[in-house]
């Protein structure tokens, strides 16, 4: 495997699980070093030493992104092990309970919201400084299929991820000038233990229907799209939003 990113810091959020696991052992399989953040250290530990088993670097940390002093000490614990900052996938996430509008309680909204948007406000907030300091870098938020389209019963997951996406275009065109790309990346449903989670099933047969390939995602088709982002083969590309959905968007 090329080693292309070798010589990159990475920091990646929600990295214990799913597509954050995904893209972390990806970018560690390229040569980056790479911070495994995430709110269970525990699993977080378990990437780590399954990246260390591969051959490659990583070190993990505990984080709520929903809290900025935390991802403030996050960031800072990646700049102070590995020395500076280069790459970052806001990447953390939850669903939500599924239910409309006007049947959400204020607490289920703000806490979605806190989690998928104002965490990646935060991240950018604290990241920034730090790749800027690096001389640039790139970083990847992730958004969803839902940051443009709607869904049934999932009015907090929506709104975040449209404001993810926006985030991403505003933040993307602050700093074009000074060495920074920043993306956000919509997968389509993703066979991930939030799906399970949110779903309580594993029966996705209604959800594959919705795709035009009649299949679910893999972790890694969304950390293929995330890599070729976060590299120097997208070095005209910022501000922008790129779908991996099995077709899903083009309905
Ligand atoms: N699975 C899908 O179908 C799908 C589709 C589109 C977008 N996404 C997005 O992809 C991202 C990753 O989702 P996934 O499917 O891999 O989920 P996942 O549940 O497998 O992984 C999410 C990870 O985020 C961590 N996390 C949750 N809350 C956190 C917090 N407050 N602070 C730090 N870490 C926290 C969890 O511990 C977990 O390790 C999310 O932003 C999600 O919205 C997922």
């Amino acid at each position: 495997m090329a080693k292309d990113f070798e010589g990159k810091v990475a920091f990646v959020t929600g990295a214990a699980s799913g597509i954050g696991e995904a893209v972390a052992k990806q970018l560690a399989a390229r040569g980056a070093k790479v911070v495994v953040a995430d709110l269970k250290l525990e699993a977080g530990q378990k990437v780590v030493d399954a990246i260390v088993a591969a051959g490659g670097t990583a070190a993990a940390v505990a984080v709520d992104v929903g809290q900025p002093e935390q991802v403030e000490q996050a960031v800072k614990f990646a700049v102070d092990t590995y020395g500076a900052l280069h790459l970052a996938v806001n990447n953390a996430g939850i669903g939500g309970v599924a239910k409309p509008t006007a049947d959400y309680t204020v607490e289920e909204w703000r806490k979605v919201v806190q989690i998928d948007l104002d965490s990646v406000f935060y991240s950018l907030k604290s990241e920034i400084p730090a790749l800027l300091k690096s001389g640039g870098g790139a970083v990847v938020n992730m958004a969803s299929i839902l940051g443009t389209n709607g869904f049934a019963s999932a009015p907090a997951y929506v709104s975040s991820k449209h404001g993810v996406v926006g985030l991403t275009k505003a933040t993307a065109i602050d700093y074009a000038r000074q060495g920074i790309r920043l993306n956000a990346v919509g997968p389509g449903f993703i066979e991930t233990p939030l799906l399970n989670g949110n779903t309580g099933s594993s029966n996705f047969d209604a959800l594959k229907a919705l795709h035009p390939m009649g299949r679910l995602g893999t972790s890694d088709e969304v950390a293929a799209l995330t890599l070729f982002l976060l590299s120097d083969a997208a070095s005209f590309i910022t501000g922008s939003y790129h779908l991996v959905d099995g077709g899903y968007a083009a309905q």
